[in-house]
């Protein structure tokens, strides 16, 4: 078994290329909602402390694992992972791949939502009961079609290669994405009443730092918005070829990550709050962005026709350069491993993808429950396997890959020292946390629940 040649897979052209890349598919509609409305439920700033800390002490560390596997071995995570660790690690190759395509089947109908908002947006024609609009627009053929329409444009940028596909595409969105950014951050501190939504999005609430609930949903948000645990990292840093320090690239990923995060609630919750729209955002997690922000929006007349359309397209871009990590998941698997030509597997990846994501168009609790399973149960699951693979059995070769690019014994000593204790102590505890709820989401896809 010899990994193919790199004039086959491809590599990234700069060091700004790769690391924008991996920026982008962490940056995406993780930030944009999941975490604004994670810290508001989970005491504001102690669910910022919790965060940062897995952040620091489980994310970071894992991270760098991805980066090492995937540039030691300059092939497909799902090959990779058993030519390193052994025939025994097959199955975790097998998880990766059935993570990619299990998040993008859903994550696509959401940015198909995203991409109907935009087009709207952009058409001046969203209309003023958002509630209504909502319920049309993200379940039934609607959403089946703008799904498809994403899907096709993902398949598009992967088919296009790691430089053409991959790259360009993160080097044209992602600035764009930070520009709008901050110009809608700044924006938001002219809106009259915006201060109530930073006291509520930031008030701390000290007695909630130690809740298994706090913990449980910092580690699955941490996991979800950084891309880990199901190799779309380890797939990019197998097309690196450079001598960077690993931990400081993966550092840098994850502050971006936060920023992005952080900054995003920033523009949610003054917006909410100015025009008093709490009770929209209500029970579901994508009530604040597709309910109650449009809401606001809508009652600012001309301003709203651009700040609505900056941010939908805005949003847009976040999902776009995370799907594309995700497919590359299994383009990369069906390049390496059965010898596809690339556009031939984007295609065949992308159609597939798009037929499994259909059920979840169809039933907004069916995607919920995939969201569950698969976007934070079983991304756990997979960055505990990355972390005893990487810890225990390969300990060695990965340290020296390391090593390549952080000379600092005692640095690297505290990386493999994370990977080996902390971080499989806090994720097996978590994971016992998330049993329950797993089990529930598991039942309820099975059963196809409304
Ligand atoms: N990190 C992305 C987000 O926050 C989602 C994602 C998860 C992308 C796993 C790739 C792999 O939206």
């Amino acid at each position: 078994m010899t990994a193919p040649s790199g004039a086959t897979r491809g590599s990234w052209a700069t060091r700004a290329g790769f690391l924008l890349a991996a920026v982008g598919s962490a940056v995406g509609l993780g930030n944009m909602w999941r975490f604004a409305y994670k810290a508001s439920e989970g005491g504001g700033a102690a669910f910022v402390v919790v965060y940062l800390l897995i952040v620091a002490l489980v994310g970071v560390p894992l991270m760098t694992s991805e980066f090492i596997v995937g540039r030691l071995a300059q092939e497909s995570p799902a090959r990779a992972v058993r030519r390193l660790g052994g025939p025994a690690w097959t199955p975790l190759g097998w998880l990766f791949v059935f993570c990619g395509v299990g998040i993008l089947a859903y994550y696509s109908v959401i940015a198909g939502w995203t991409m109907r908002y935009a087009i709207d947006a952009i058409r001046n024609s969203i209309p003023s009961d958002t509630g209504a609009y909502f319920a049309e627009v993200s379940q039934g053929p609607d959403a089946a079609l703008y799904h498809l329409v994403f899907m096709v444009l993902t398949t598009v940028v992967v088919a296009g290669g790691v430089k053409g596909g991959l790259e360009r595409a993160n080097l044209i969105m992602m600035p764009l994405l930070f520009l709008i950014l901050v110009g809608l951050a700044i924006w938001a501190t002219t809106l009259p009443n915006g201060g109530s939504g930073y006291a509520y999005y930031l008030r701390p609430d000290p007695a909630k730092i130690f809740s298994a609930d706090v913990l449980t949903a910092a580690a699955g948000q941490s996991f979800f918005s950084l891309s880990l645990g199901m190799g779309a990292l380890m797939t990019y840093a197998s097309y690196l070829k450079s001598q960077e320090n690993l931990a400081r690239e993966a550092l840098t990923v994850a502050l971006s990550d936060f920023g992005v995060a952080f900054v995003a609630g920033l523009i949610v919750f003054p917006v909410i709050f100015n025009f008093g729209l709490l009770d929209r955002v209500g029970e579901s997690t994508v009530g604040a962005l597709f309910i109650a922000l449009p809401a606001g929006f809508d009652q600012l007349g001309r301003t709203g026709d651009y700040v609505d359309t900056a941010f939908f397209v805005m949003l847009l871009f976040a999902a776009l350069t995370s799907a594309i990590s995700l497919l590359e998941v299994v383009v990369a698997a069906l390049v390496d491993g059965a010898r596809m030509r690339r556009r031939d597997a984007a295609i065949a990846a992308g159609f597939a993808i798009t037929i499994l994501g259909l059920p979840a168009a169809f039933n907004t609790t069916f995607l919920g429950n995939l969201d569950a399973f698969v976007g934070q149960f079983l991304l756990i699951v997979g960055g505990l396997c990355t972390a005893f693979l990487v810890g225990y059995r390969i300990l060695p070769q990965a340290d020296a890959e390391l090593a390549r690019g952080l000379d600092n014994v005692g640095l690297r000593r505290f990386w493999a020292w994370l990977v080996r204790y902390v971080a499989p102590v806090v994720l097996i505890v978590v994971l016992g946390f998330l049993a329950k709820p797993t089990w529930q989401a598991v039942v309820g896809l099975v059963t196809y629940a409304r």
